[in-house]
Parts: structure tokens; C-alpha cells; sequence
């Protein structure tokens, strides 16, 4: 095995909005991606408070990003370039028992069907339309096909150049007025593409979640990272766990969840252990890793908490006793990326 200290180094970023370096959080602890995981991290909390299990916590997380508008991962987020909202979600616990969804349409909380399908099937993924099958089967109320208003006229905007560009903020939502000075901002935009939840309960265990609506604008039938176990979420309770959010083929191509817990399993800390999923990212292709964000979040069973992105701009949110705070995470690239046609 390469040894731990021939690992090129990276140049520590500016601090933005708290400086986390590999802290170590007393359990139960739960860690979200972007600003909006207070969002998840507060569904979570009520739970890992009251001595609940992690796998409830992140269960809870990810149905209230689902819920959230301004999450973008939900029935409320951007479609494909045909004007369809198809969600994917995965959930895994500390026995690796797992469960995904790909593909899945009419269905407020994705996350949940993934559950049901780990804990009543034999099976770990379930696409399209036998996933809402499985869900209907199952009690989960089909909604109407419907956009949302902001939806809407964004695929409608969108549709007028029909370019399909899978880059850095192609699916964000615009920023609010009170955001504007917002230091996670890129280009006016706000990037929460995914939300991925991680957390380490009262009795050590530790569970994921991870719960996205993809790109915006994809092609249909388009699957990113976040439903695929060791790409988008990987637990494993003698080690870690890990997650992430940004351009799902770059972290399938990794499999970046897996590399990351791995590498924790030989001594990595998290946050190198994630600093180095980033490095193999844009070593494949610089240059067009300068056009894209990828970020993860991991946690070690110790309750460690690290973190790294491709660009600047990544940002997470831990919640424990003690600590209810976003952080910033440091990056390869510091600037922020130039938007297409900015
Ligand atoms: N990271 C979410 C996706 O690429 O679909």
C-alpha cells in the first residue's frame, strides 16, 4: 500500500465561515452537506438527542431536505431537459444493510421508500417505474406530475438554448436578496445539488443518507452518484462513513464514498482521506475539473469530522451538544469558477 506521508500536499484554504480542520465531535453528531444541512442536521438532532439511532437520524435528515424548496433535491426541484423531476436516494446503517432508488418519480420522500425496500427486501436497488411500484405497493402517496412555479419557468429559460452542460451551478437555484453576501455564493448562485447526511449515534453506531434530484436539465433517465453505494454513500461502522455532492459521474468514476472509508480504515484522517478522493477527481482531467464541484463529508467512528471539494464554495453543517455551526470546506481550486456566459 502507498504509504500515507509520500500523499502530495495541498495548500490549506482561508477559513470562511468557521474553520474545522479534522475536529473531533463528541457523539452523537450528525454532519450535512451544504449550509441548508442545519435544515437536515435539526430533523437529525431531535432524534440523536433523545438517544435514537443513527439510522433514524439520517432517515429524518433526508426527508426534511426532500421537504425543503430550497434544498433542490426534492419534487420541488429542476427537471430533466424533458421537463420530468426524477429523484434518486440511498440510505445505508452500521450493519451495511443498504437500500437505493434511481429514477424514481411522483414521490415526495424517496429517501423512505430506499428504507423500506433495505429493510423489507432482498434487494438493494430498485429503478423507475418498479421503484414506484415498490412505493405504491408500500403505502407511499403517488403525487401529481407537477413543477413547481420556479421550476417551471427555469426548465422554460432553459429550454430556449437547450445546452446541456453538466457543470459547476447548472442546477442551482438563484440567490435570495439576503443571501447576496453570503460567503459560500458562487456567481450569484447557491450550489446545493445533493444532500448527504451522515451521523454517529449515542451508541457509537454510525448511518447515512444521501437524497438528490440530479443535475438539472439532464438527459432523462440520467442516475447520478448519490443512489449508488461506495459513489455517493458508504458506512461501515469499524471505520467511517462518507458522502457527497456535486457532479455524480466524476464521483462514480472513484467511487468516491468508498475510496474515502478505505483510506480511513488505513489511517487516513477524514478530511485527507477526502482531500485525496478530490486529488484523483482532478488529476484524470484539470481542466475540466475547473469547471465542476465535487465535495465530501466524512466522518470517522471516533466522531472526526473532515471534509473536501474541487472548488471553493463547499460548505457543511455539523450539529452535536455542543455545536450547531456550518463550516467551509477547503479546496484544490480557491477562486470561485467562472459561470458559463458570466
Ligand atoms: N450528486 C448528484 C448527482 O450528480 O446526481
Amino acid at each position: 500500500m502507498k504509504s500515507a506521508a509520500v500523499l502530495p500536499v495541498i495548500a490549506a484554504a482561508e477559513p470562511v465561515l468557521g474553520a474545522n480542520s479534522g475536529q473531533k465531535f463528541a457523539r452523537p453528531v450528525v454532519v450535512s452537506t451544504w449550509d441548508s444541512g442545519m435544515t437536515a442536521n435539526a430533523a437529525a438532532w431531535r432524534i440523536l438527542k433523545a438517544k435514537g439511532r443513527a439510522i433514524d437520524a439520517v432517515e429524518a435528515a433526508a426527508r426534511a431536505s426532500e421537504e425543503e424548496p430550497s434544498c433542490c433535491v426534492g419534487l420541488e426541484a429542476y427537471p430533466d431537459r424533458d421537463g420530468y423531476v426524477t429523484l434518486d436516494a440511498s440510505i445505508m446503517d452500521h450493519r451495511s444493510n443498504c437500500g437505493s432508488v434511481v429514477y424514481l418519480q411522483q414521490i415526495k420522500h424517496p429517501i423512505s421508500v430506499a428504507r423500506k425496500l433495505m429493510e423489507t427486501t432482498k434487494h438493494v436497488l430498485l429503478a423507475g417505474d418498479g421503484a414506484l411500484q415498490f412505493a405504491r405497493e408500500n403505502g407511499f402517496e403517488v403525487m401529481p406530475r407537477k413543477l413547481s412555479a420556479d421550476a417551471e419557468k427555469e426548465w422554460k429559460e432553459w429550454l430556449k438554448k437547450s445546452e446541456y452542460k453538466p457543470v459547476i451551478n447548472i442546477e442551482n437555484r438563484k440567490i435570495s436578496q439576503n443571501e447576496k453576501s453570503a460567503p459560500y455564493t458562487i456567481n450569484g448562485a447557491v450550489n446545493h445539488d445533493t444532500m448527504g447526511t451522515i451521523a454517529l449515534d449515542a451508541g457509537g453506531d454510525l448511518s447515512g443518507a444521501c437524497t438528490t434530484s440530479g443535475m438539472a436539465f439532464k438527459m432523462h433517465g440520467r442516475v447520478g452518484d448519490s443512489p449508488i453505494i461506495g459513489a455517493g454513500l458508504f458506512v461501515d461502522n469499524k471505520v467511517g462513513a462518507a458522502t457527497s455532492s456535486g457532479v455524480g459521474e466524476e464521483v462514480i468514476r472513484i467511487c468516491g464514498t468508498h475510496l474515502i472509508v478505505e483510506l480511513m480504515r488505513f489511517g487516513y484522517s477524514p478530511t485527507r482521506a477526502c482531500r485525496e478522493a478530490v486529488r484523483r477527481i482532478v488529476d484524470r482531467d484539470r481542466a475540466a475539473a475547473k469547471e465542476m464541484q465535487v465535495g465530501f463529508i466524512a466522518i470517522s467512528r471516533t466522531g472526526e469530522v473532515g471534509a473536501f471539494a474541487i472548488q471553493s464554495g463547499f460548505t457543511y453543517s455539523v450539529t452535536n451538544s455542543g455545536t450547531s455551526k456550518v463550516f467551509a470546506s477547503d479546496s484544490i481550486f480557491k477562486a470561485p469558477p467562472q459561470q458559463p456566459g458570466s
